[in-house]
C-alpha cells in the first residue's frame, strides 16, 4: 500500500488492490493522529503540479502542519505541491551550501528549500520564485513559523518573468501577469503584496480584475506609457531598456535605475524535473561562473548518466557555457526503474 502523510492528511496512492475502506480501516489502526485520508485521483497537474484528490474519510480539511529535520510546513494539500518524501533531498542540498552564498530557490512552492537552507547552513541570502498564489501564502507563513525572516526573499510569479526585474522585488511582491484565472487565483488566495508589477492587458476586465489585487504598490509594465488609458491610477511604471529597467514614480517624481537581472548567484536551485531543463535559457544568466546549478530531472535507469550530459551539451551549445558534472542523485523512484534525479553542475565557464 503506498501512501504518504503529511501533518495529519494521509494521501492514499493508486492502483488499490481492495476496495479503499479495507485501507482506511488498516490506516486508522496503525496512525492513530491521522484525520483525514485522502485518494490521490490524478498525477500532478499543471500549472501548480497539484493531483487532484477524493475525500475517503475524516474531517472537511486540507490544510495541516507537517513536521520534519525539526522544521515546520504548513499546507494545503489540494492548492499546494508539497512531498514529504523530499526531506532528506533538501536537507542534503542545504548541507552544500557555502557561507555568504547568495542562493536561488526557482519553483519553491511552500518555500521548504529555502526554509532547509537558512536552518542547516548560513547563506546570504535565498531568493523564492514560485507561481502558484497559494503557495507563496504559505511560503511566507512557513517563513515565519520557522523564524527564518531576515534571509529569505518570497516573490510569487513565473520564473521567466520575475528574473530582469528581481532587484526591484522585496519580501512579499510579485509579478502578476495577465492571464485571467492567475489574476483570479491571486485575489482568492487572499495574498497581500507589498508591491506587485503586472502586465498591461488591452482586456478592460482583465485591467479592473488587476486593480482588486491588494498590493501596497502598483507598478505597470510598458515603454510606452502613452498608449495606456489611465496609468495615473498605479504608483508608476517600469521601463526596460536594453540592459537596465527603469521605474518611474509618479508620486514622487522619481525615477530609479536598476540592471537588468541584478546582481548574480552563488548557485540556483531548479526543482521541476519534467520540464526544469527548458529553464536554463534563464537560468545561466543570473548564475555566476564557478557557480553551482541543481537541475531536477526525470530518467530511467538506463539513461543515467548519458542523458544528464546529453541534456547540459544541449544547452551549454544553445547558451554559451561550459559545465562540470558534480553528482548525480536519484532521489527516489516515480516509476519501475524511473526516477527523479538531481544533477549537481558546475558553471566552469559562461560566454553569456
Ligand atoms: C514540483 S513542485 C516543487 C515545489 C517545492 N520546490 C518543493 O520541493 O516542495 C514545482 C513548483 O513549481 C511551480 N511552478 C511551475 N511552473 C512555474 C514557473 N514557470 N514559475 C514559477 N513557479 C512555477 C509550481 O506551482 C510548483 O509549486
Amino acid at each position: 500500500m503506498a501512501f504518504d502523510i503529511v501533518g495529519d492528511i494521509v494521501i492514499l496512492k493508486p492502483p488499490l488492490k481492495y476496495p479503499p475502506e479495507e485501507y482506511v480501516k488498516k490506516i486508522l489502526e496503525k496512525h492513530k493522529f491521522v484525520r483525514v485520508i485522502l485518494l490521490q485521483q490524478t498525477d500532478v497537474q499543471p500549472p501548480y503540479r497539484v493531483p487532484e484528490y477524493k475525500v475517503l474519510w475524516g474531517e472537511n480539511r486540507t490544510e495541516t502542519i507537517h513536521k520534519e529535520f525539526g522544521l515546520k510546513f504548513k499546507v494545503d494539500v489540494v492548492r499546494t505541491y508539497y512531498s514529504p518524501r523530499l526531506s532528506n533531498e533538501r536537507y542534503r542540498i542545504a548541507k552544500m551550501i557555502g557561507d555568504g552564498e547568495r542562493v536561488l530557490v526557482m519553483f519553491a512552492g511552500v518555500n521548504p528549500y529555502a526554509i532547509y537552507i537558512v536552518k542547516f547552513a548560513r547563506p546570504k541570502v535565498v531568493y523564492s520564485i514560485e507561481l502558484n498564489p497559494f503557495a507563496v501564502k504559505y511560503g511566507l507563513e512557513n517563513v515565519e513559523i520557522n523564524k527564518v525572516q531576515n534571509k529569505i526573499i518570497t516573490i510569487l510569479g513565473d520564473v521567466r518573468k520575475v528574473p530582469p526585474l528581481i532587484s526591484l522585488f522585496g519580501n512579499k511582491s510579485g509579478y502578476i501577469h495577465s492571464e485571467e484565472t492567475y489574476i483570479l487565483d491571486t485575489l482568492s488566495s487572499g495574498i497581500v503584496l507589498n508591491l506587485s508589477v503586472i502586465e498591461p492587458c488591452a482586456d478592460y476586465r482583465i485591467q479592473e480584475l488587476y486593480d482588486k489585487i491588494p498590493a501596497g504598490k502598483k507598478y505597470i509594465v510598458t515603454n510606452n506609457i502613452g498608449s495606456l488609458e489611465n496609468p495615473y491610477k498605479y504608483n508608476g511604471f517600469v521601463r526596460i531598456d536594453r540592459n537596465k529597467f527603469y521605474v518611474y514614480n509618479f508620486n514622487e517624481n522619481v525615477v530609479e535605475e536598476y540592471k537588468l537581472f541584478g546582481e548574480m548567484f552563488d548557485r540556483i536551485i531548479m526543482p521541476l524535473p519534467r520540464e526544469a531543463d527548458t529553464f536554463l535559457d534563464v537560468a545561466i544568466p543570473l548564475i555566476k561562473e564557478n557557480g553551482i546549478i541543481h537541475l531536477y530531472q526525470f530518467m530511467f535507469e538506463d539513461e543515467i548518466p548519458e542523458k544528464a550530459n546529453e541534456i547540459l551539451d544541449k544547452y551549454a551549445s544553445l547558451l554559451g557555457f561550459e559545465y562540470k558534472i558534480l553528482n548525480i542523485k536519484k532521489v527516489g523512484d516515480i516509476a519501475p526503474r524511473q526516477y527523479r534525479v538531481c544533477i549537481d553542475f558546475e558553471i566552469t565557464k559562461k560566454d553569456c
